[in-house]
């Protein structure tokens, strides 16, 4: 097996990531997650709201509807240029992306048409009566933020330079979906929308402190800093709107791939939108320029994934870091037989859980085989209650990564994670 195959072995087995509605086949470029897939998305998510909100003075969150009124893709330029070049088999028929293509159809050998461009927006249809009206999901999160910036600079307090910082689903259609989550139909993105002075010095300024700001979040996170590079966007690969772009790119087992975009938009957006900005103290009124970080949420999952998987003989450990982990600590009695030992740890576990530490409880098999799962799923810590701790009040806590063990007081349980978590 290769290491996507593993991953995806694993994923399903342990409850991460299933294909999308199974028991009927699938349905291809769509994903469902499972119970510790949907804490380590979670995870994701609230480290980067944290670090890209919570953290800062000048970003605020923002949520928009998923379908918008049509007319917004049409001034954001998606319906007409959110294209990508597609060719065509002449025997199967079967199309791909031109990037993806190679010089014949890998599923028959069969010779390519000449490309032809590919709207990948998803068209709904709305309402009860006919005809019905025909909208979008949308391609990207992005233009729910542009549309509402006078709504958000009206009821805040913000001031140029300031952000705009939001986490939501988009849809695209794409044509080849593929390499497990990495192109899907569905997927999330955490974006930040940045309104700066549309000044160039300062601006290039700015969008060289977020290309360090969000490579250092991914290595903050734990992920390899060798398997991190940038990649500038030549013309023809830059979105519509994109005046200069540099993708974040990690390298996965099927080669370097985009993680995340660092995009300068510069003022398309707000004009396309007829949308301006007034300095509350000096009256003057300006088109701001705008830098934006894009990212996609399963995108991230998965690179966080496939970066934390390791072997050791028969032993996988998913060298997750303690943040994003599903569960920080698994619980368990020595012996599940043992009531006194049982109850113990049981008090522990609730207690544990009570502080909002997500543990998890396993009694089965024995103490190997806990391990084994446990470091299968990535959950950094297991703290063992044994027949010592009825005594001297102290549980074997043991480290995933290192598989070192300490004693450590019941009592001193709470401060030691916390330190740790921090
Ligand atoms: N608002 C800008 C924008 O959408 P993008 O480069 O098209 O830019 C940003 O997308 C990020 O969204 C990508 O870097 C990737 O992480 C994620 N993404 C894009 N298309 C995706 C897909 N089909 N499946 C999964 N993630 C995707």
């Amino acid at each position: 097996m290769d290491t996507m195959e593993k991953i995806t072995a694993l994923a399903k087995r342990r409850g991460y990531i299933f294909p999308s509605s199974e028991i009927y086949g699938g349905y291809q470029g769509f994903w469902d997650y499972g119970p510790l897939g949907v804490e380590l998305k979670n995870n994701i998510k609230r480290e980067w709201w944290k670090s890209m909100v919570y953290k800062r003075e000048d970003v605020v969150g923002f949520d928009a509807a998923i379908i918008m009124n049509p007319t917004v893709w049409e001034k954001s330029g998606h319906l007409k240029a959110f294209t990508d070049p597609l060719v065509e088999c002449k025997s199967c028929h079967r199309r791909f992306k031109v990037e993806d293509a190679g010089d014949k159809c890998p599923e028959c050998e069969g010779e390519y048409t000449q490309p032809k461009t590919f709207n990948l927006m998803t068209e709904v249809l709305l309402g009860t009566t006919e005809p019905k009206e025909k909208s979008y999901l949308r391609g990207e999160i992005t233009q729910g933020v542009f549309v509402n910036f006078e709504n958000v600079v009206n009821s805040s307090r913000v001031k140029i330079p300031f952000g705009i910082a939001q986490i939501g689903k988009a849809f695209r259609n794409e044509i080849t979906p593929g390499n497990f989550t990495f192109r899907s139909c569905e997927f999330e993105q955490m974006e930040l929308e940045y309104f700066v002075s549309p000044k160039e010095d300062e601006s290039k300024k700015i969008f060289e402190y977020w290309k360090k700001e969000r490579i250092d979040w991914y290595i903050s996170l734990g992920i390899n800093k060798e398997k991190l590079r940038f990649h500038e966007h030549a013309e023809d690969e830059r979105a519509h709107y994109a005046k200069y772009a540099f993708d974040i790119q990690y390298e996965a087992p099927f080669g370097w791939s985009e993680f995340e975009g660092i995009h300068y938009r510069g003022d398309y957006d707000l004009k396309n939108h007829n949308l301006s900005y007034k300095d509350q103290q000096t009256g003057e009124e300006f088109i701001p320029w705008v830098i934006e970080t894009s990212g996609g949420v399963d995108r991230a999952m998965l690179f966080f994934l496939i970066d934390a998987y390791s072997e050791d003989g028969e032993r996988i450990v998913l060298k997750l870091n303690s943040k994003i982990a599903p569960y920080k600590v698994a619980v368990f009695p020595l012996l599940a037989n043992k009531q006194e030992l049982a109850e113990k740890a049981r008090e522990i576990y609730l207690n544990l859980k009570s502080l909002s530490l997500s543990c998890i409880w396993d009694d089965r098999g024995n103490i190997g085989k806990r391990y084994f799962a446990q470091d299968e799923i990535g959950t950094p810590w297991c703290v063992t209650v044994d027949f010592d701790s009825l005594r001297d009040k102290k549980v074997t806590v043991r480290d995933r990564d290192s598989a070192k063990q300490e004693r450590i007081a019941i009592s001193k349980l709470e401060n030691y994670f916390k330190a740790k978590l921090q």
